[in-house]
């Protein structure tokens, strides 16, 4: 049992649990970082938004998408109304910035998978949104990239058992750079909220 498989197991909310990540030093990526960041909206929402890590604004503030690409993720949000403070949980699937804003190496993502899957048996939420190809490789544990997995629902198991649906999307950072795919981002919108729907 690793250090983070124990400090996960040990907390029994998400306070306890954002408690556990701040004080964990296992993951490497913590020493060039000026802050943890867990998460941040609706505790118990039944859509969580997993993301990649944190950016250069995310680590200064601490808080999940709070950047340029953030501020799109909350528009994209809005569009199937939804809002981190009425009915939307947001985390990551790594808790430090990797330097220079690199892609978080498998390492570092493993280190950190205990306090990933923790967070989701904690926080409930029927529906998962994997934001970029990123968290949807790691959650999924698959190597394809994010254009084959996008466009259709998976399924998130824990080691517990629990499986939640689970549907990625194009990373919002992504569109910023290519806003010819917003038709796809919004075609996985809809489909986010037609599950969600269903799942009520
Ligand atoms: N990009 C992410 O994937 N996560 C954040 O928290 C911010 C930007």
């Amino acid at each position: 049992v690793t250090e983070a498989e124990k400090a996960a197991a040990a907390a029994d909310s998400l306070d306890a649990l954002k408690a556990a990540i701040e004080g964990f030093e296992g993951c490497p990526l913590k020493s060039s970082s000026e802050n943890t960041v867990v998460f941040d909206g609706t505790q118990g929402a039944d859509l969580m938004v997993i993301g990649e890590g944190p950016g250069a604004e995310e680590d200064r503030k601490g808080l999940p998408f709070i950047g340029k690409a953030g501020q799109l993720l909350d528009k994209m949000l809005a569009a199937i109304n939804r809002s981190r403070t009425e009915n939307t949980f947001i985390t990551n699937v790594t808790y430090w910035r990797p330097p220079g804003n690199r892609n978080p190496e498998d390492e570092e993502l493993d280190v950190c998978r205990p306090f990933v899957e923790r967070m989701i048996v904690l926080g409930k939420p029927k529906l998962i949104i994997a934001a970029g190809g990123v968290p949807a490789k790691a959650l999924l544990g698959k190597s394809d990239g994010i254009m084959r997995l996008r466009g259709t629902e998976h399924v998130f198991q824990t080691q517990d058992g629990t499986s939640i649906p689970l549907i990625p999307i194009l990373h919002p950072a992504y569109l910023l750079r290519r806003p010819q795919d917003k038709s796809r981002a919004w075609r996985d919108l809809l489909l986010v909220e037609q599950r969600l729907k269903e799942l009520a």
